[in-house]
């Protein structure tokens, strides 16, 4: 828990923010003092965010969102100026699920949809969503890429290819938005413990102990550790940070060895 303030009177519009890591972001966001515009494609899970987030005592609404199409991405902005009269902080979180295989076995539907969702949703929500946070004077953009945006895995080249080009793309608006006091920075966290990056290994008990050693503080993240990250980069205590991108993965991308059976680093 958190009590301290930093995004009062500021407004986030948050995508894939009835996911876990999303709705962590979006509960840490509201606590700080934002007001909070749930969007997903899973209106169930949107909705449930939000809900929690008033329980709280925060001020949230919930969209459905597709972030693959315009009309979407147009009516969630314009649904968050008309419920609290202002954009200040886009987070970026909506991805696809992306099965593994290679160039052979992979569709061309798969791999489309990768693009589509990971990397073209957010240049989408940047279209409709930096007019009114230049508007409003300035303000942040966060897109959650991935350790694996720096790493390279067999049999998962549409996930790595498109966080690899998120940080880019990032950087980049950075640059094209800097004038109009509009910092843009991703997150790429290592591991983080949740029902989707735990799916491949069977749950999150097996997860957690083949994942965490992977990681120079051998253990995976939590949604927490990343939510803490959104918060920061969003307020004015990160004022003087853009382009970056922001590595919350316990050494994950530093570190390429194995904890050893003492808990130790070993090579
Ligand atoms: N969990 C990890 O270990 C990990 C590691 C690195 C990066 N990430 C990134 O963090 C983000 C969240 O991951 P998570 O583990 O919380 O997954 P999650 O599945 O819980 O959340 C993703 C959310 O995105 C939504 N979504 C999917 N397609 C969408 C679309 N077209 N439009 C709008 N919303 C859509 C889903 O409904 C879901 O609620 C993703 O970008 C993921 O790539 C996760």
């Amino acid at each position: 828990m958190t009590d301290i303030r930093r995004l009062a009177g500021r407004v986030a519009l948050i995508t894939g923010g009835g996911g876990e890591i999303g709705s962590a972001i979006a509960k840490r966001m509201s606590r700080e003092g934002a007001k909070i515009v749930v969007g997903d494609l899973d209106p169930a899970k949107s909705e449930a965010t939000a809900k929690t987030i008033c329980a709280e005592g925060g001020d949230a609404i919930s969209v459905c969102i597709d972030v693959r199409l315009e009309d979407s991405a147009k009516a969630a902005v314009e649904a968050t100026i008309a419920a609290f009269d202002k954009l200040t902080i886009l987070v970026n979180v909506a991805a696809a699920v992306t099965p593994d295989g290679n160039a052979e076995t992979l569709s061309l539907d798969l791999w489309e949809n990768a693009i589509r969702v990971n990397l073209t949703g957010s240049f989408i929500m940047c279209k409709y969503g930096v007019p009114e946070i230049r508007k409003a004077g300035g303000g942040a953009i966060i897109n959650i890429a991935s350790q694996l945006g720096h790493l390279s895995v067999a049999g998962r080249s549409p996930y790595c290819t498109t966080k690899a080009a998120l940080i880019k793309y990032t950087e980049v608006l950075a640059m094209d938005y800097a004038r109009d006091n509009i910092r843009a920075n991703t997150i790429s966290p290592g591991f983080i413990l949740t029902e989707r990056s735990s799916k491949r290994s069977g749950g999150k008990e097996i997860a957690s102990r083949i994942q965490g050693p992977k990681h120079l503080l051998n253990r995976p993240g939590s949604v927490d550790d990343i939510a803490a990250g959104a918060a920061y980069l969003a307020s004015d205590d990160a004022a003087f940070v853009t382009g970056t991108d922001l590595l919350i993965d316990g050494g994950y991308v530093t570190f390429k060895g194995v904890i050893g059976a003492e808990g130790l680093p070993t090579m």
